[in-house]
């Protein structure tokens, strides 16, 4: 269940945003995409998705040996991958468990099959939410919503874009802390952040987008910690 993404070309009407941006995320392997705001991330993981705007000019992405490029967003769903959007986008008008039950469930996948009652094992303050409309949660509890509703599709790959943006501290360490438990349970991640410590805590390897529209660097979170150059060149740290 890898993802090889190669000589991918992608943007909008108005601007080409990735010019030829090569990655893999192995079979069980956390990766972290990181970048200063505007460079591509968002672009990047909604490509990959099937979400439009953006479109794909040229390039492919590969998904367990599957062309999956420039397929409908429920296609790729269906094989596997899960979008935890930026901004978490849950129905405000639903109650959480509505927004987990409107999930479309996935049949036949290779993943672990969660259902509402596991999401609820795993963000126990969403069980205690149960019948609040998501308008009336706190970011936090929105967030670990959005998860559990990318959890509800059971994936093997979960993309996450910027899950921290937003948070307090405290429901800080309890995202990073489930996040960890999944990454331990063997689900591939990709997680695009702006919260460095956040990204290099859960990742495995990491990639680094800059204003080329490509992979600027990769390797190793210690690597990229211990390069002050690089650090300040593309998170300004
Ligand atoms: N819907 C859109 N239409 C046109 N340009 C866009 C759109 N969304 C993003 N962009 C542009 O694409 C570039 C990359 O944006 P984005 O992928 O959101 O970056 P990041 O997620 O790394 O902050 C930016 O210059 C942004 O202004
Ligand atoms: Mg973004």
């Amino acid at each position: 269940m890898t993802l090889s993404v190669s000589g991918l070309h992608a943007g909008y009407a108005t601007a080409s945003v990735l010019n030829g941006v090569d990655f893999t995320v192995a079979d069980g392997q956390s990766v972290a995409l990181l970048g200063r705001n505007g460079m591509g991330k968002t672009t990047l993981v909604r490509t990959i998705c099937g979400l439009r705007p953006p479109a794909v000019t040229s390039g492919t992405i590969v998904y367990d040996d599957v062309d999956i490029t420039r397929r409908p967003s429920h296609l790729i769903s269906r094989a596997g991958i899960a979008l935890v959007p930026q901004g978490r986008r849950v129905f405000g008008s639903l109650t959480t468990l509505e927004n987990l039950k409107v999930v479309p469930r996935r049949r036949g996948g290779r993943g672990e099959i969660w259902t509402v009652e596991r999401v609820f094992d795993f963000f126990p303050r969403l069980a205690e939410r149960s019948g609040s409309m998501a308008r009336s949660l706190s970011g936090g509890e929105q967030q670990m919503l959005a998860i559990g509703r990318a959890l509800m599709t059971s994936p093997s790959l979960l993309i996450m874009d910027e899950p921290s943006e937003g948070l307090a501290p405290s429901i800080l360490d309890v995202i990073q802390d489930r996040l960890e438990g999944l990454r331990a349970s063997g689900l591939s991640i990709l997680i695009a952040e702006q919260n460095v410590d956040l990204a290099l805590d859960i990742a495995e390897h990491v990639l680094l987008i800059d204003d080329s529209g490509t992979i600027a660097w990769s390797g190793l979170p210690e690597a990229l910690r211990a390069d002050d150059q690089l650090l300040e060149r593309h998170l300004s740290i």
